[in-house]
């Protein structure tokens, strides 16, 4: 009994030390091009400043492979600017010098999202002229901080609810709705060479969100407001239509402006069981999904195409990373940086021309 056993740990653990050598199809980057080499725009990445800092694996992967960099929380309104009277620079320009380092392109997230104000912009006391020279002394000393090293901004971030409205903030509160459009105007007073987006998550689901985000970029246009491209984070579940993703992309690129789909995910456990385990179906499955958000993108004008940025690396940075077994696994890398299918989907679609 004790001898069957020991036979069933040792056959349990030679089955998944042969998983964990080949998961899901993984497979080593070096027999493939890489994904700026191949790809006919931009291609970036999301990087978190522990992972960036701590992991050269990470850091080897993200120089090869990507051409654009944007900073997952450290240019974000608490990490810049913690209190009143205290910008905080340091890990965001890191950032912006391994960019420079790398000649890979920096995208700016994010001047506004009232998820990440620090404390003391909720206790701030004034009146309407006090909130709109808090918001451009804000914007302006960022913006003019990393003026010629950061090529375009994420102005506002996330301002729509799914039913085509404003959220509640403290901008709309103390300024009105018109916060959004004087953001804009202010970053473009302080680098007028910045490339400025509008970003926000949601589009894919052609409901009331993208129906509002084009009528405002569409009004911007028209009054001279200088908004140059909208951001579809695209953070979406393997089970979403293709035809979904790609009727999104062309009514954002229907206002003319560059579109840039900034925050790519592909989560394979969203819609499913509680108890998820991955396998290579999915990872097949998930393939089949990057390659066709990656074509319906390059489906647009050129002109257009201002990139596709990755919302994190691989399967073990994702911000949707959990404890314990039950991950999600998201990303082109898996949880040790290798190519997963869905990196060698993308890349052959362009190998063999299909992705024109
Ligand atoms: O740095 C602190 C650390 O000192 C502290 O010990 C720890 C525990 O409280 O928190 C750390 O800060 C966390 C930060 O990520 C860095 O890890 C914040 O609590 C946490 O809220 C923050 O989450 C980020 C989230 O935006 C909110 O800013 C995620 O990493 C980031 O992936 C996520 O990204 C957003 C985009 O900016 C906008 N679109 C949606 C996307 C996913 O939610």
């Amino acid at each position: 009994m004790k001898y069957l056993f020991l036979a069933v740990i040792f056959l349990f653990n030679l089955s998944s030390s042969i998983a964990q050598n080949n998961p899901y199809g993984a497979s080593d980057a070096q027999d493939q091009p890489t994904l700026k080499a191949i790809l006919p725009f931009p291609i970036g990445v999301a990087v978190g400043i522990r992972h960036f800092r701590n992991n050269p694996v990470y850091r080897n992967l993200v120089k090869e492979q990507f051409n654009s960099i944007t900073a997952e929380n450290v240019m974000k309104f608490k990490a810049l600017h913690p209190s009143e009277h205290t910008f905080t620079f340091k890990s965001a320009d890191e950032i912006v010098a391994f960019a420079q380092e790398n000649n890979m392109r920096v995208h700016g997230h994010t001047l506004i999202w009232s998820k990440v104000n620090p404390p003391w912009v909720k206790e701030f006391k004034g009146d309407k002229t006090a909130w709109k020279n808090l918001l451009k002394n804000h914007i302006q000393t960022i913006v003019k901080h990393f003026k010629g090293k950061v090529r375009s901004w994420d102005v506002v971030n996330e301002a729509y609810n799914d039913g085509g409205k404003l959220k509640e903030s403290i901008w709309l509160e103390k300024i009105g709705p018109e916060y959004i459009e004087l953001a804009f105007r202010y970053a473009h007073e302080a680098d007028p060479d910045a490339l400025l987006f509008y970003n926000d998550y949601g589009h894919e689901y052609l409901g009331k969100r993208i129906y509002a985000i084009i009528n405002m970029a569409k009004d911007f246009k028209k009054r001279g407001v200088p908004i140059h491209g909208l951001g579809m984070q695209m953070h979406i579940p393997l089970r979403l239509e293709d035809t979904k993703i790609r009727r999104s992309i062309e009514m954002a690129a229907s206002t003319g402006l560059l579109v840039h789909l900034s925050e790519v995910e592909i989560s394979v456990k969203h819609q499913m069981p509680k108890v998820f385990r991955m396998d290579d179906q999915l990872a097949r499955q998930q393939a089949d999904k990057y390659k066709a958000l990656f074509k319906a993108y390059s489906s647009i004008p050129k002109s257009q195409q201002f990139g596709i940025t990755t919302w994190n690396l691989g399967d073990a940075d994702s911000f949707r990373n959990s404890k314990g077994p039950n991950h999600d696994h998201p990303m082109m890398f898996d949880r040790q940086y290798r190519p997963k299918p869905a990196f060698k989907a993308v890349i052959e679609a362009w190998k063999s021309n299909k992705g024109q």
